[in-house]
């Protein structure tokens, strides 16, 4: 038989072995959000962090509440944004083409041409133009493409086609960010607005009636609203850009949402003005497309719409080239 201070000692011991081994385990629940409280958070909307042991502390928002006004913004307002801006712009573009028809140059073509850009001009244009073009399809697709494409196409398609159109949306960025550069070097000292485009505005341009052509120089007041809406708009674009793909540069939550209501708000602006300008430098405009084609316009199509420019063009050309010596007379 044991001796009661045996039986004590040995009842100790177990006693501390199980509280010891209790002390090694994790306890499941300590310090975790219990469901309860996670979804009175939830409901009220209040964010719910995390601990975490790295310094982003971006990382430790678990739920943020201005997510969800950020995805109701981005799958309706700026929807609807983009959307009426498009088909806005189509509407005002098929009436004016039903009110005024083709600009035709009135005066007939006269067969003499005039260079109007030059090789460099004309590649920093089409650099900057087919980088839109893919840009601003590729992007529609983010903001319009679940919508309106995926029910058309299926899921494999859609999902192939946007994998792909993410990819060219971010490396198509820098050339057109090139291009942007370029046509403003090029082009700006032609834009800066001036008297004469005040007239050329209350005229409308003589877009409306036949046979009104306000005198513009190499850049009519309209075309300064095109060049400056490119430039600030992709500026503006660029600099929306860079943040989102750079996130960490942008800040932890509004800061990246921020950027993208920016991105999609002045994309949807761009798409509208540059279908506009799409029109008039092709369909809309007789002989307005050889400016941008192999450089030369009709010296008519110049004097209708760039009366100003054509007689500095011709002086400076004329001024360029002397006139014939008179032939000298051998001598007797
Ligand atoms: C198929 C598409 C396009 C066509 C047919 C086109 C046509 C033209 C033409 C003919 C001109 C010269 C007008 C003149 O003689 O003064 C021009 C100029 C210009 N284009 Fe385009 N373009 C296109 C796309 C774009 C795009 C996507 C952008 C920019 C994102 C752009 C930006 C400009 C700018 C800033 C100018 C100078 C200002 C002006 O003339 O309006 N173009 N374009």
């Amino acid at each position: 038989m044991r001796q009661p201070i045996t039986r004590l000692a040995l009842g100790a011991a177990g006693l501390f072995a199980t509280a010891f081994a209790a002390l090694a385990q994790v306890n499941p629940t300590a310090n975790s959000v219990q469901e309860g409280a996670l979804m009175e958070a939830l409901q009220s909307g209040q964010s719910v962090t995390g601990r975490i042991s790295i310094p982003d502390s971006g990382a430790s928002v678990l739920i943020d509440p201005s997510g969800r006004t950020w995805a109701s913004l981005h799958t309706g307002t700026l929807q609807w944004i983009t959307i009426i801006a498009v088909l806005g712009m189509l509407a005002l573009l098929v009436a004016f083409y039903l009110y005024r028809g083709r600009v035709r140059v009135e005066a007939g073509f006269s067969g003499r041409k005039i260079l109007r850009f030059n090789i460099i001009d004309r590649f920093a244009h089409w650099l900057l133009a087919t980088t839109f073009i893919i840009l601003a399809l590729t992007g529609l697709n983010l903001i319009l493409g679940r919508a309106l494409l995926l029910p058309l196409i299926g899921e494999g398609a859609f999902g192939t086609l946007s994998a792909w159109g993410k990819i060219a949306h971010n490396y198509l960025a820098w050339p057109f960010m090139a291009a942007l550069i370029m046509v403003f070097v090029l082009w700006v000292a032609h834009n800066i607005p001036n008297r004469l485009d005040l007239e050329w505005i209350k005229q409308a341009g003589g877009l409306l009636q036949k046979n009104v052509h306000p005198p513009a120089r190499k850049f009519n007041a309209g075309q300064k609203i095109i060049f400056w809406s490119v430039i600030i708009g992709g500026a503006l674009l660029s600099w929306t850009g860079i943040m989102l793909l750079f996130p960490g540069e942008a800040g932890p939550g509004t800061g990246w949402q921020f950027y993208q209501v920016i991105h999609a708000v002045v994309s949807a602006v761009m798409v509208a003005i540059i279908l506009a300008h799409i029109y008039i430098g092709s369909l809309g405009m007789e002989g307005a497309f050889d400016a941008m084609g192999n450089g030369e316009v009709d010296e008519n199509w110049a004097r209708e719409h760039h009366s100003l420019w054509v007689e500095e063009k011709l002086g400076r050309d004329a001024a360029k080239s002397p006139p014939p010596r008179a032939r000298a007379t051998p001598a007797e």
